[in-house]
């Protein structure tokens, strides 16, 4: 028997808003139709679920996600950058150093490593991956090779909840808003990736509310990193109404923190939910015995539509392309 039996799939959410563990499937074994439609409706509900110790390799990892939609060929920052996993160039490993001494694999450190530091670092604020691309990543796929016994924990947050916790008023307001979200280079400490972002520039106008394209839901569509300025506002007005926004969206009530073990998934939809990476990781590299070492997968998502049916339009740069491996024997 090959395929997964789905009478022993539970879902066990982790509080009233967001994130749940589910138990009772492999996924390293193909999965059958009914599996991966349950798989689906607990993401769409719960936003990101987690799978304990399932220890996927590449092909797996693949795979799985393949169930799900079609991985993206676009990474977080730059088109087609840090491909280092020999026949796999849809996963985008993410590393933390716990020594200075050898990257994945024992191959010594290059100067791109130094681009995988900070983007961790972004990756430290709440954000929703993509947001500079005209259509953001649907959904992801995120495994751990290796993971720390402390700290380390991701977070999701669901931004259907912030947006149905404003008052009506409110979100009234916020659903005819339109923002600009670019790849900004304020909080970047390095002079080359500064030269490198400018060199590529990426803006796009999203709505501020999101309709779901599967379950019509309305999402808080805003994050620190990317969202600069909101269309028709002045700069100071705009950041008032911003600073008001990522304030419901990162009240913690909304947040759940994963803790990762080695061989452990967490699947969420980059449409309704924000996530950070963990801001701890400094304070434990030099207790940690191993580099942290995570691999990711995109799936690529459509054009956002606001409230009133109008999809978010480009500004600069080039949308993400799907990535159509030539075989990867799924
Ligand atoms: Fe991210």
């Amino acid at each position: 028997m090959t395929i997964a039996d789905t009478s022993t799939i539970e879902v066990i959410p982790r509080n009233a808003f967001v994130g749940a563990d589910i138990t009772g499937v492999d996924l390293t074994r193909p999965l059958d139709d009914a599996t991966v439609a349950a798989i689906r409706r607990a993401v769409l509900t719960w936003k990101a679920v987690f799978f304990s110790e399932q220890h996927l390799d590449h092909a797996q990892h693949v795979a799985f996600a393949r169930r799900f939609g079609t991985p993206s060929a676009t990474t977080a920052v730059q088109p087609r950058r840090w491909r280092q996993i020999e026949g796999y160039p849809e996963i985008f490993p993410i590393v933390y150093k716990a020594s200075g001494s050898a990257y994945p694999s024992g191959r010594p450190a290059r100067p791109d490593d130094v681009l995988l530091s900070e983007q961790i670092r972004q990756e430290t604020f709440w954000h929703q991956d993509g947001t500079t691309l005209l259509n953001p990543q649907a959904s992801a796929v995120l495994r751990a090779a290796t993971a720390y016994r402390l700290g380390g924990d991701t977070g999701f947050a669901n931004m259907a909840a912030a947006y149905q916790g404003l008052p009506e008023s409110l979100r009234t307001f916020v659903d005819g808003l339109r923002a600009v979200h670019r790849l900004g280079i304020r909080d970047i400490p390095s002079e080359d990736i500064r030269k490198d972002i400018r060199a590529h520039p990426r803006s796009v106008i999203h709505p501020v509310v999101r309709v779901h394209p599967e379950t019509g839901e309305r999402a808080l569509f805003v994050n620190r990193i990317s969202t600069e300025d909101i269309i028709g506002l002045t700069m100071r007005q705009s950041q008032r109404i911003l600073d008001l926004l990522f304030d419901e969206t990162e009240k913690p009530e909304y947040a759940v923190y994963f803790h990762w073990k080695p061989g452990d998934v967490a699947f969420w939809d980059n449409r309704s939910s924000l996530h950070r990476g963990p801001a701890d990781l400094g304070k434990l590299g030099h207790t940690a015995e191993t580099d942290r070492l995570l691999y990711h997968v995109a799936l690529l998502g459509d054009v956002p539509v606001g409230v009133d049916g109008r999809p978010s339009t480009a500004l600069e740069g080039e949308p993400a392309e799907p990535y159509v491996p030539a075989s990867t024997g799924d």
